[in-house]
C-alpha cells in the first residue's frame, strides 16, 4: 500500500494536469511568439503561417447580425439544440448543395466552431483506454482533443502515393478493437487534398466493421476551384448510420472569429454530444444563429469571389515555388499549398531560413504530425499584394 513516504509529491499550485502537460504547446502559439519577436525588432514579416482568411465577413452576414444582436429576444442563454431557424437552414443548405435530406430536429445542431466540436466529441465518446484514429498530418485538435480525454490518439499517416489518404487496410488489429472513434477532413488541412475515390465508402465499411464513429470534419467543403466540387461525407451511403460531420462557417463564410458551426449526421451520436454539451457550455448565441441563417440562405455569389482570389493566390505560389526548384502539384481546395522541403532541409531547418532569410513565415509539416516532416504549408489567407511581395523575397533570398 501507498505510504504518505512513498506517494508523490503533489504538483505545485500552477502546475498544468498530467493531460495537459501531455500536449506539446500549441503550435500556433509558437509561431506567434516568434513572429512578434521579430516584428517588435522592427522587422516587416509577412505570415503565411496562419489559416485565417483576411477578407471580411460577407456584408449580409453582418448586416443580419446587426439587426439580430440588437433584439432583446435573442440575448438570454440559447439552447444547446439551437434554435430551428438555425438548424432548418443548415437542413436547407444540406438538401441544396450537398443533396442530403437531415432531419433539423435531430439531425443537426450548432457548435461553437468546428475545433470546439472535435474537441468535445472526444468527450463525448470516449473513456482512458479507448484509441481514436486521426489523420498524421493532420489539425492538431485531432490529437490533443483525444489525449486531454484521456484517450489514445493513433496515427494513421496520410499517404502521398494514395491521395494524401490514410491506408485504412494497415491499421493494427489491436487499435481498431480499442478505437471508438476516426476523424477525416477532406477537403484536408494541411495537405490541400480533396478527398481521394472510394475512401469514404471504405470508412463506412471499416466503422460497420468495428463499431466505431466516423468524424468527417468538413472545415473547407466551400473552398474550392478548378471546376472542383467538394462533396459531403453523407453522400456516401451509409455514413448516416456510422458517422457525424463537422460543418464550419468559418473558412467558407470569412466567419473565424464569429465561432459559428454545427454537427450533422448520426441522431443518437448528435444526442450524445449535446448531452456533454449541457454540461460544458451554453450554446452559441442566438444572434450569431441567426447570422448563420443569413450566411446558409444567402447569395453564393461572395464565396465564388473568394475562391477566385484563392485560385490567384495560389498560381502565384505554385509558380513561385516552381522558379525555387520546388513542385507542387496545385490544390483545388483549401486555403493552402502544402510542398516538398528542398533537400538537405527538414521542415523546421527551412521555415527556418525561410524566416530568417526573408522575413516570411511558413509552417513546418512536422508541425501536423510526425508524417508532416519533409514538407511545408503556406497558407493564401493573406492580400495578393503581401503574397506578392512574399514570394519576391523567397525568389531573391532562397535562390
Ligand atoms: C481541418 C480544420 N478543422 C477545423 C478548424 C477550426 O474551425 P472552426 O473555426 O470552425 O473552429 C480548422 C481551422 O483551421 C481546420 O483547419
Amino acid at each position: 500500500m501507498e505510504s504518505a513516504a512513498t506517494r508523490t509529491a503533489k504538483p505545485g499550485r500552477t502546475a498544468p494536469s498530467r493531460r495537459l502537460e501531455a500536449i506539446p504547446p500549441y503550435m500556433f502559439a509558437e509561431l506567434e511568439r516568434r513572429v512578434s519577436a521579430k516584428r517588435a525588432a522592427g522587422i516587416d514579416v509577412i505570415s503565411l503561417g496562419i489559416g485565417d482568411p483576411d477578407e471580411p465577413t460577407y456584408s449580409h452576414i453582418v448586416e443580419a447580425m446587426r439587426v439580430a444582436v440588437g433584439d432583446p429576444a435573442n440575448q438570454n442563454y440559447p439552447a444547446n439544440r439551437g434554435r430551428e431557424e438555425f438548424r432548418a437552414a443548415l437542413a436547407g443548405y444540406y438538401a441544396r448543395r450537398f443533396g442530403v435530406e437531415l432531419d433539423p430536429s435531430s439531425e443537426a445542431m450548432p457548435a461553437i466552431g468546428a475545433k470546439e466540436c472535435i474537441y468535445n466529441l472526444c468527450f463525448a465518446f470516449c473513456d482512458p483506454g479507448d484509441v481514436v484514429l486521426v489523420a498524421d498530418p493532420g489539425y492538431p485538435v485531432y490529437t490533443g482533443g483525444p489525449t486531454l480525454a484521456g484517450a489514445e490518439p493513433v496515427l494513421l499517416p496520410l499517404r502521398p502515393e494514395l491521395g494524401f489518404a490514410p491506408d485504412l487496410d494497415a491499421i493494427p488489429a489491436a487499435a481498431l478493437e480499442r478505437a471508438r472513434l476516426l476523424f477525416l477532413n477532406y477537403p484536408n488541412n494541411p495537405t490541400g487534398a480533396v478527398v481521394p475515390d472510394g475512401l469514404f465508402e471504405r470508412a463506412v465499411a471499416l466503422a460497420h466493421d468495428h463499431d466505431l464513429l466516423v468524424a468527417h470534419d468538413n472545415a473547407y467543403s466551400e473552398i474550392t476551384r478548378d471546376g472542383y466540387v467538394a462533396p459531403s461525407f453523407l453522400e456516401t451511403p451509409g455514413a448516416r448510420e456510422v458517422g457525424v460531420e463537422v460543418f464550419s462557417l468559418s473558412k467558407g463564410f470569412n466567419m473565424t472569429g464569429w465561432r459559428c458551426a454545427a454537427i450533422v449526421g448520426n441522431a443518437d451520436a448528435i444526442r450524445t454530444y449535446w448531452r456533454l454539451k449541457t454540461n460544458i457550455d451554453s450554446g452559441l448565441f442566438e444572434a450569431i444563429q441567426l447570422a448563420g441563417v443569413a450566411a446558409l440562405e444567402g447569395p453564393r455569389e461572395p464565396i465564388d469571389e473568394m475562391n477566385r482570389i484563392y485560385a490567384r493566390r495560389r498560381d502565384l505560389v505554385v509558380g513561385a515555388l516552381a522558379e525555387l526548384g520546388v513542385e507542387v502539384a496545385p490544390t483545388k481546395a483549401t486555403i493552402y499549398v502544402w510542398a516538398p522541403v528542398p533537400d538537405g532541409h527538414t521542415s523546421v531547418s527551412f521555415s527556418e531560413l525561410v524566416l530568417e532569410r526573408a522575413a516570411v513565415v511558413v509552417s513546418p509539416g512536422s508541425m501536423y504530425g510526425p508524417s508532416g516532416e519533409g514538407w511545408f504549408r503556406i497558407s493564401l489567407t493573406t492580400p495578393d499584394e503581401r503574397i506578392v511581395e512574399a514570394v519576391e523575397r523567397m525568389k531573391e533570398h532562397l535562390r
